[in-house]
């Protein structure tokens, strides 16, 4: 085990506080869907796609307290893919980051709203944070891209879609470059936008996202076969029973360690021109690879 965990847990401690500033309204929001946005994006996760933000920002020249906010969207939105993903119409699960998930503990249609209220709230943190209106507009349209139809929900329906149909490597990873690798693209993509980093630096992060979203979601399957819903937070050995198109479904768990282990290498590649300063990015992507949890 490397000490990623640990840049990772110095992280959120600043990085949650921040998130609490934001969920925090004088607007007159009913108080259930208030109560059920924080819960889902306030709870304990790794915080990996915000870290991301902060230091490609960082990496570029940027100031880490513009990117607040935008790791602010960016978790928004990969809450709201899990609290939708967890739904009985989904994916059906009752515990997340180690917690009752949102539908059971506020029931479905509190779920759904939350859902639709962070996504909303992610846009609303670009669109109100970003001084330069037209570096806003670039960084909605990003993530937008990167969420939408074509991105993270379009993968989601593939994902949906695989369980009816047979194991295919193609269709697995059509699925995973969409429903996880959009995300960490846009992680990266927007951490570099907001630190004003050149367009060369810009698309080499947002390929290392892409390559570090391959081999996570490559991990998250075999974590799922491998490991314990103790050390995970939520369920384990539900895919098979799904019928979920997966890396270990479809080339077995050496082969799978094998596909994410490349996928960090190409991650890493991608990281050369910044140097040591990319050091922690680098740990970051063999924690990914290497993680029990
Ligand atoms: C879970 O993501 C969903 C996937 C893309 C596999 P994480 O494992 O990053 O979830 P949290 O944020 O730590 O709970
Ligand atoms: C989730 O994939 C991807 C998104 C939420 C977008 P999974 O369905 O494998 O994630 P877990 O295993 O439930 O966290
Ligand atoms: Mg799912
Ligand atoms: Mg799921
Ligand atoms: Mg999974």
């Amino acid at each position: 085990m490397t000490s990623s965990p640990n840049l990772l847990s110095n992280f959120s401690a600043q990085f949650d506080g921040r998130l609490h500033d934001y969920l925090q309204t004088t607007s007159d929001v009913p108080a259930e869907l208030l109560e059920a946005v924080r819960y889902s994006v306030l709870a304990p996760g790794k915080r990996i796609r915000p870290y991301l933000v902060v230091r490609c920002c960082e990496l570029v020249g940027g100031s880490r307290d513009n990117a607040w906010p935008v790791a602010a969207a960016v978790e928004c939105v990969h809450a709201f893919s899990l609290v939708h993903d967890d739904l009985p119409a989904m994916d059906d699960d009752d515990v997340r980051r180690g917690r009752p998930t949102t539908h059971k503990q506020f029931g479905e249609a509190m779920a759904i709203l939350a859902g639709d209220a962070l996504v909303v709230l992610a846009f609303e943190l670009l669109a109100s944070h970003v001084r330069d209106r037209h570096l806003a507009g670039e960084m909605v349209l990003e993530l937008a891209q990167r969420t939408g139809w074509a991105g993270m929900i379009g993968g989601q329906a593939a994902d949906i879609a695989g369980q009816s149909q047979d194991p295919s490597l193609e269709r697995t990873r059509y699925i995973h470059e969409r429903k996880t690798a959009a995300l960490f693209e846009a992680a990266c993509r927007l951490g570099a936008m907001v630190g004003r980093g050149d367009a060369d630096g810009v698309a080499a992060l947002g390929r290392f996202g892409r390559c570090l979203g391959r081999a996570f979601q490559i991990a998250d399957d075999l974590l799922d076969v491998t490991s314990t819903a103790e050390k995970l937070g939520k369920k384990a050995g539900k895919d098979v029973t799904a019928g979920k198109q997966t890396y270990p479904g479809c080339v077995g768990v050496e082969q799978s360690r094998r596909a994410a282990g490349k996928a960090c290498d190409d991650a890493i590649a991608e990281l050369h021109r910044f140097g040591t300063n990319a050091n922690d990015l680098r740990e970051l992507a063999r924690y990914v690879v290497s993680r029990s949890f």
